[in-house]
């Protein structure tokens, strides 16, 4: 028994860390599997501690408290949000800024737990924007300077809440939603019913569940789960232990440009006749995801077959573009626009062919992504305490087995 034994929960989900919190990923190939969207119960979680119980009295008087600098402070309740905003949906993908961590825990122990390369998903988010809800409440000028969230679950070091600078959180371009929908249903408990934040192209940690208060001021959330937890540190001991406490430069927001090989999985046997091997003739495509941070698009994925002397371009699909589109409006999902923005919040996916006699006779396949501002993830591992935003080039193994 633990406290969430009430919540059903998907067995095929990878649980990371023991029975309880629940921290779980998705097996990678069934999340390649199930495309572009990830359904609800394939959906990575990422719980500090034990979900909040909502029953039908507590759902009807749930309210979100907004409040500090503001000229008009109010306490909405769920159907009030509803009424008061448009209602929007946006794609959005959220990645755990532990993502890939395993790959340096083989490496060197950090103080995080093991995710692969399955700490993230795509939803369809609907909910109305944090700008708007804002603009209501007029923060005021000149003192308002960031946005605080606080959820609803209890911690042993306080309340999960985390914050944003109010001059993003004001953008409607930067998508930020007060959600309570995912792919059209009611979000499931593990991910924030009846209500959470969805924080856009930043470290998933921002987008804070359960969500019952939002607080104008001047100053950034103290809670522990922004100033303490989500920290990139140096790997030398002695500048990383003062920054721990002190340096917010350390603290994590935009994700980093990464991506994953997810065909052939690492250490994977490929089939390969003789014939094969020597001619080149049949191709396999390798695939794999990428993404970047801050709305900006990956724009390239280069693979290596001879570590690093050489380099091919990858073919870059990019689902989220067909929601470019279009203008979309319905009752229940509200609007879906996109036109208008440059943002971009969703992973891609990238596609290779090559002989598969060139791939078994590899070392080593590698891959990078480089985004639009020429960001391009590192040769080498940056062994962090934290081993946060894991993004060194992502390489895989495989082997040959011969066919007649
Ligand atoms: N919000 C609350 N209230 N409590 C939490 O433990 N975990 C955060 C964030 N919001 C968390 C939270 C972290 S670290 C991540 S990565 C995302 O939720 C994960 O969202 P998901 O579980 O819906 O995938």
């Amino acid at each position: 028994q633990t406290p969430d034994s009430w919540i059903r929960r998907n067995p095929e989900l990878i649980r990371l860390t023991g029975k309880h919190p629940f921290n779980a990923e998705p097996p990678l190939q069934q999340l390649m599997a199930s495309g572009f969207f990830t359904p609800a119960h394939l959906h990575f979680v990422r719980n500090h501690g034990a979900v909040p119980r909502v029953d039908e009295e507590t759902l009807r008087t749930w309210t979100i408290r907004v409040h500090g600098l503001v000229s008009h402070k109010v306490t909405f309740t769920l159907q009030e949000l509803n009424w008061l905003f448009e209602t929007v949906t946006l794609p959005v993908t959220l990645v755990c800024a532990g993502n890939r961590r395993k790959e340096q825990n083989v490496v060197r122990k950090s103080l995080g737990f093991d995710w692969g390369s399955a700490g993230l998903s795509t939803a369809l988010w609907t909910g109305v924007y944090l700008a708007d809800v804002l603009d209501h409440v007029k923060p005021l000028h000149g003192q308002a300077k960031y946005v605080i969230f606080e959820g609803a679950d209890v911690l042993p070091n306080g309340p999960y809440g985390t914050s944003q600078r109010l001059s993003l959180a004001a953008n409607r371009d930067k998508g930020m939603l007060i959600a309570w929908a995912m792919n059209g249903l009611p979000l499931e408990p593990d991910h924030g019913f009846p209500i959470r934040v969805v924080i856009p192209g930043q470290i998933g940690g921002r987008s804070v569940k359960w969500l019952r208060s939002i607080e104008v001021a001047s100053y950034e959330s103290n809670h522990h789960d922004n100033k303490v937890l989500p920290r990139h540190l140096s790997p030398d001991r002695a500048r990383a232990e003062p920054a721990w406490w002190y340096d917010p430069g350390y603290v994590i927001t935009e994700l980093s440009v990464n991506s994953a090989i997810t065909s052939p999985a690492h250490g994977e046997t490929l089939d390969v006749s003789q014939k094969e091997l020597e001619s080149g003739d049949r191709m396999y495509t390798l695939r794999g995801y990428a993404y970047s941070g801050g709305g900006r698009r990956v724009n390239r994925c280069e693979i290596s077959l001879d570590e690093g002397v050489t380099w091919f371009l990858c073919k870059i699909e990019y689902p989220e573009d067909q929601f470019r589109r279009m203008v979309y409006n319905d009752e229940v999902l509200g609007t879906l626009d996109l036109t208008g923005s440059d943002n971009s919040f969703c992973w891609c996916f990238w596609s290779a062919n090559v002989p598969v006699g060139r791939l078994v006779k590899a070392n080593v396949i590698e891959l990078f992504a480089m985004d639009e501002s020429m960001n391009m993830q590192p040769r080498d591992m940056y062994l962090n305490a934290t081993s946060m935003l894991n993004n060194w080039l992502f390489r895989v193994a495989v082997l040959g087995s011969e066919i007649e």
